[in-house]
């Protein structure tokens, strides 16, 4: 087969951008080569000769000789303008960017179709597990019913440190960001955005749904605290943050990012650090298992040195399970058992959210209830709540018993009026 020459513009030369210099170097036989590099600051001392660099976007967007644009910035909304301009010039995109694809992903859907190009984004979730191109190939006949993961390296990184090695917060933080890890913006990865961001690319890949960024639930890890911590050290418990997202027998997807207590008898128990973990279940197949780095310079850059590569050979997304008829599940109809830490000034009026309540406890200021909630009362408990409250998921209930559960609250509903 003949492999076609890539001539890449490259956008950003930072943690990924310098990586994948630094890869494809090292990688010979490629028929790929870095024509030019477009940076932003004029100041920063750079590791190679200043003739490769230029500030100009243009000089690389419209440059007939460069038929590949790599963007590996950290502006979403620049990122966004850099990769419509490049497909609307007949250029191939490979991206690593999951806020600008998550936030525009039917406009860049439909760039693709009306110029005729490819855009790739591998890097853009799990850095170099290759889960994109998996959903898109080897799922492509048998059902996937759902998709649970680790996905950000960063935020596994901080909560492996701060439970195994009793390392603070604030230093897991800055230790994640000094390896490269976390987004510029640190609140991105520690409030549960950047995988949910992934998590709606995986929607879209695995059940052909395209989702919007605010239809996802999200929370974090930056408020867990000891209470939880000890909590789970004592039940042998670990806490990640998960995306999750299910495809129901009736074609609903119930989906939202969250952090769980994982016990042992889980894979995803023993993904650690900067590792990402992503199983997968379907129909013939039952339940696999990916994993790998989820972020830094080279297994991202390796990821995009991948797309790159598949390029040479005209791949592109074919977005086969695209138009389906599925729809996104109504959060009155997910039902979910979470722990809650909260004042006890709060406990009447959120005990009075829960279905059920299995267990509590509290002491003079603060305690916890563990319980039955629907996805609609938990968002009202979450904007409620303050730096002293968390939410940890034990597990989302299945389809049978919340059917009795609504049909419960459907009854109360009618004895009431
Ligand atoms: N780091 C990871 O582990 C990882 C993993 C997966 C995906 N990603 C994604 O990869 C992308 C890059 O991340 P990173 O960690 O490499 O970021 P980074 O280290 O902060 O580097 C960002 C680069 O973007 C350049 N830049 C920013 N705005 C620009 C603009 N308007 N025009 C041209 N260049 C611009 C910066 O230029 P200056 O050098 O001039 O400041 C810098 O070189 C992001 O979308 C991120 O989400 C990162």
């Amino acid at each position: 087969m003949n492999r076609k020459e890539i001539k890449i513009g490259l956008f950003g030369f930072g943690c990924v951008g310098n990586g994948l210099y630094e890869v494809l170097e090292k990688t010979p036989g490629m028929k790929a080569k870095i024509k030019r590099i477009c940076i932003k600051d004029k100041t920063k001392l750079r590791p190679i000769s200043s003739k490769h660099f230029t500030f100009d976007k243009n000089e690389l967007l419209y440059d007939d000789d460069i038929n590949t644009i790599v963007e590996l910035i950290d502006d979403a909304d620049a990122a966004y303008e850099i990769v419509k301009t490049a497909l609307q010039n007949g250029k191939a995109v490979v991206t690593a960017n999951k806020k600008m694809i998550a936030e525009h992903f039917e406009e860049l859907l439909q760039l693709q179709k009306e110029y005729n190009v490819p855009l790739l984004y591998e890097a853009a979730c799990c850095a170099s597990i290759p889960i994109i191109r998996n959903l898109e190939e080897y799922y492509d006949n048998d059902l996937l019913e759902s998709v649970e993961g680790i996905v950000n390296g960063s935020t596994n990184y901080i909560l492996s440190k701060t439970v195994d090695e009793n390392l603070s917060y604030t230093e897991a933080l800055r230790q994640a960001q000094e390896k490269g890890y976390a987004e510029s913006n640190p609140v991105m990865d520690t409030g549960g955005f950047d995988a949910k961001f992934k998590l709606l690319i995986l929607i879209a890949h695995a059940f052909g749904v395209v989702v919007k960024p605010e239809e996802i639930f999200n929370l974090g890890i930056d408020k867990l605290g000891d209470l939880e911590l000890g909590y789970a050290k004592e039940k042998g418990y670990k806490i990640k943050l998960i995306a999750y997202a299910e495809k129901t027998a009736d074609g609903k997807i119930r989906s939202f990012v969250l952090p769980k207590f994982i016990k042992n008898t889980d894979k995803l128990f023993y993904v650690d650090d900067v590792f990402n973990g992503v199983k997968t279940k379907s129909y013939f197949s039952d339940v696999q298992f990916f994993s790998g780095k989820g972020a830094g310079a080279y297994p991202t850059a390796s990821a995009v040195l991948s797309d790159i590569s598949a390029l040479c050979y005209d791949y592109r997304y074919e977005y086969k399970k695209l138009n389906s008829t599925d729809i996104l599940e109504c959060d009155s109809e997910i039902y979910l058992k979470i722990f809650l830490r909260h004042e006890i000034v709060y406990t009447k009026i959120f005990k009075s959210y829960f279905n059920e309540v299995n267990e509590s406890y509290f002491n003079h200021e603060i305690g916890f209830l563990v319980g039955t909630i629907s996805l609609s009362n938990l968002k009202i408990i979450a904007k409620w709540s303050n730096a002293d409250s968390s939410i940890i998921l034990f597990d989302l209930i299945d389809q049978e018993t919340t059917h009795s559960l609504i049909q419960q609250e459907e009854l109360e509903f009618e004895l009431i009026a």
